[in-house]
């Protein structure tokens, strides 16, 4: 009995909060928050945790845009290019204050990494929030509402935000954060430094996790991390996590990213080449084919290393499906070292290939080196490999053709009211003929033509 006297208490004064929250920012109904997110699936796992935090202060989603009262914008720092983007979407957006008293406020990896400043280089923003200081948002928020400007951008390298079981979006999947920060300090990357040290959240509330987004119906879980060969919680590795998710019974897709190839064991290769659970899809960075370039990157191995790694991966799953990333310009890159790139990379021949020109970050020690790269040769080395990859990943596609493969169906298609579009087991989207119904159906679909990256299909 006194047990759940203290319990009605606290919710109570929980609602009491709520309510206070909700006069003071003078609205008279529910303060709505619009989410816009950038970067990678991290900032999209993390946005779905902001919107648990609002929503458990007594925050309501907006429909859109324009009906917000407090818009945040979730952003990434990896490359220049992704942080001018986004500065002109808050500039554009600015229009809402004019009419309605509208807060607009900056998170993840850019207002790590620019805290503060980013005040001025938009004046319009009013709050500034970095990736570990989440759960202050709801008092932040409110503080705004007081004409407060506020950023609160400290550095927690513990925080994992323990028994925050994020809301997911999508109904048919749901991406999994199991790890926070790096430690890698690849020399030209932002990351460590805008997501602090690594750490693994606990074992057992990613599985509980996994375990309610699968009973509400989503086969498929991603598991997130920036290294996640490197995942350890007291004795479990990250192979001995993807068992005990493989024996979560109502998932049948089970996809994970990134892998770094320095961490990538015979362990994970064994796990995953014995489970019919796990997508038989690696994504593994090469970054570079050069040894030279590579230590500057401070990758911590060899191209041949890389190369050893992608027959062991094929050894044990012939019908792997293997994508990287990789970075033309390096400072200091020679056209030789360039070409060992580019020919490792037709050597490999991966399915799909994300590939940048190199963009120096501040603050990070490749930003330092003096033999930094022009920009029309950066640009012109990218242009090559793209080609040359769009070669390579057309001639994959193109040998799928005459294959039955299971998709997994997550909507309808863009192009056509009356074909369906999902995802094969390794990541290649999918088109057939189908209606909504099919939508969060797995279905049997032979492949008959692949135009760009899209495979066409015929269920059969
Ligand atoms: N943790 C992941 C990478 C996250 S960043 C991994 O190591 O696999 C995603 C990709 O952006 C990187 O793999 C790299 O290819 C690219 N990238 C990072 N910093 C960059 C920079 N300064 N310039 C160009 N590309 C960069
Ligand atoms: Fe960046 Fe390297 Fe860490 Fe990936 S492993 S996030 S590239 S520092
Ligand atoms: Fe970008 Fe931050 Fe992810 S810099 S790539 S959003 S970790």
């Amino acid at each position: 009995m006194p047990r759940m006297l203290t319990h009605c208490v606290i919710l109570f004064c929980w609602l009491i909060v709520i309510e206070i929250k909700k006069k003071l920012i003078n609205t008279g109904r529910q303060v709505k928050y619009f989410i816009e997110t950038y970067g990678c699936q991290m900032n999209v796992a993390d946005s779905e945790l902001v919107m648990t935090i609002l929503e458990r202060s007594g925050y309501e989603k907006a429909a859109d845009i324009a009906e917000a009262d407090v818009i945040l914008f979730n952003t990434c720092s990896v490359r220049q290019h992704a942080e001018d983007r986004v500065m002109g979407r808050i500039n554009n957006e600015m229009k809402y204050k004019i009419s309605r008293n509208v807060k607009i406020g900056v998170i993840g990896c850019m207002a790590q990494r620019l805290g503060e400043d980013i005040m001025q280089l938009s004046t319009g923003v009013d709050f500034v929030v970095g990736v570990d200081m989440y759960d202050k948002l709801p008092d932040i928020i409110n503080s705004a509402f007081h004409q407060e400007m506020l950023s609160v951008t400290d550095i927690n390298n513990e925080q994992v935000y323990p028994e925050i079981m994020p809301i997911h979006q999508d109904p048919l999947k749901a991406f999994v954060t199991i790890m926070r920060g790096c430690n890698n300090f690849c020399s030209y990357c932002i990351v460590p430094y805008t997501r602090g040290r690594e750490r693994s959240r606990d074992h057992k509330e990613i599985l509980e996790d996994v375990k309610i987004a699968a009973d509400q119906g989503r086969y498929e879980v991603m598991l997130l991390g920036q290294n996640v060969n490197s995942y350890q919680y007291d004795d479990i590795s990250f192979p001995h996590l993807l068992e005990m998710v493989n024996k979560i019974p109502n998932i049948k897709r089970i996809r994970f990213t990134t892998s770094h190839p320095k961490d990538l064991s015979d362990h994970l290769i064994q796990v995953m080449a014995d489970s019919n659970k796990i997508c038989q899809h690696f994504h593994l960075a090469m970054q570079s084919g050069d040894d030279k370039i590579l230590a500057r990157m401070n990758r911590g191995y060899t191209a041949q290393h890389y190369y050893d790694l992608i027959v062991k991966l094929r050894k044990a799953m012939p019908e792997i499906a293997i994508t990287t990333d990789v970075i033309a310009g390096f400072p200091g890159e020679s056209e030789e070292q360039f070409m060992n790139t580019y020919n490792l990379m037709k050597d490999i021949e991966f399915d799909f290939a994300y590939m940048f020109k190199y963009s120096p970050r501040s603050g990070t020690k490749a930003a330092g080196f003096i033999d930094q790269i022009p920009e029309e040769i950066r640009l012109e080395r990218l242009q090559r490999l793209i080609t040359q990859q769009e070669k390579i990943t057309h001639k994959i596609y193109q040998q799928q053709i005459g294959k039955t493969r299971e998709i997994y169906v997550e909507g309808i298609s863009r192009k056509s009211e009356l074909e369906v579009a999902g995802k094969t087991p390794d990541f290649k989207v999918t088109v057939f003929p189908g209606t909504k119904d099919k939508i969060g159906k797995f279905v049997n679909v032979k492949i008959v033509d692949a135009v760009g990256w899209t495979l066409k299909g015929k269920e059969i």
